[in-house]
């Protein structure tokens, strides 16, 4: 199947400060206006880059009608929540969020979601409780589905952290995408313990790239198409040093940019 990645990877550049028409919003924001607008204002843990990635991915989906429920584990105040929102406004599709809000309740969640006519609308389901609490059966049922978009960002804990790729993996979509955060993190080393036990055997999901603190796995059956749309999205964003950077690295040679893990060639930004 020809997938479309071009589209509007090229635009989040040269579309600053213009208005893109979509067909669930009379105006919509460029990926970076929404970054500045809505994202660097809402509290929480999200490099920018990381971010910007993120949206070309949302937009990757939409544009090849990869379309589906999405769902975070560990929103606090939904900063990547509110990345997942806009995707799930824009397509009308579901978006669950799993947390224990010990930090913050579900209504400041719902606030920080009001302040934008792209997240306002979208059909948020927020759960009080401890990921571990929760069922692939119960999950699929909220959802309707498998999830085309997955983010994990709860516990640190080893053992938590295990269970939530366990429960992800059978909840990804066979196009879909899981973004795992605090790889690599020292700060976080539960994280990685849970990552590495959890690649010791065979899986659905294979990593296809890291980009400062979160490592994106995609289900084998599109793992390819995600790493190429990925890098090229890196390729073209003229402005973002971390892209710069990567350019500068892959002229010195393919390995600066991409690094073998459990089998994988993984792109690295
Ligand atoms: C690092 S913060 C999430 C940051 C957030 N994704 C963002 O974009 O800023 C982790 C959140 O997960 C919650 N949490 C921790 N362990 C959890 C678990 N096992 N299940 C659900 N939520 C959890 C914490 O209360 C906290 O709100």
């Amino acid at each position: 199947m020809l997938l479309k990645i071009g589209k509007s990877i090229s635009a989040h550049i040269p579309l600053v400060g213009r208005v893109v028409n979509d067909a669930r919003s009379v105006s919509r924001m460029t990926n970076v206006e929404f970054q500045d607008a809505v994202v660097e204002k809402t509290e929480g843990w999200l490099n920018r880059f990381t971010s910007l990635r993120t949206m070309d991915i949302l937009d990757f989906q939409h544009d090849n009608g990869i379309g589906g429920p999405l769902m975070e584990i560990g929103v606090f105040c939904g900063k990547y929540f509110s990345l997942l929102a806009r995707s799930a406004q824009r397509n009308g599709d579901k978006l669950l969020g799993i947390d224990t809000f010990q930090w913050r309740d579900e209504k400041h969640v719902l606030k920080m979601l009001s302040l934008s006519d792209e997240t306002l609308k979208a059909d948020v389901t927020l759960w009080h409780r401890h990921s571990s609490a929760c069922s692939t059966e119960d999950i699929l049922s909220q959802l309707g589905g498998k999830a085309r978009f997955i983010s994990i960002d709860g516990s640190h804990e080893c053992d938590d952290v295990f269970l939530d790729l366990q429960l992800c993996e059978n909840l990804v979509a066979h196009n879909g995408i899981i973004a795992a955060d605090d790889f690599l993190n020292p700060l976080t080393l539960g994280v990685n313990e849970a990552i590495h036990k959890f690649f010791a055997v065979p899986r659905l999901v294979v990593p296809v790239a890291y980009i400062s603190n979160k490592l994106f796995l995609a289900h084998r059956a599109s793992a390819a198409q995600y790493k190429e749309m990925l890098e090229a999205a890196i390729l073209a964003d003229e402005v973002e040093p971390q892209a710069k950077n990567f350019r500068a690295q892959l002229a010195k040679g393919r390995h600066f940019v991409e690094q073998p893990l459990w089998g994988q060639k993984v792109v690295v930004a």
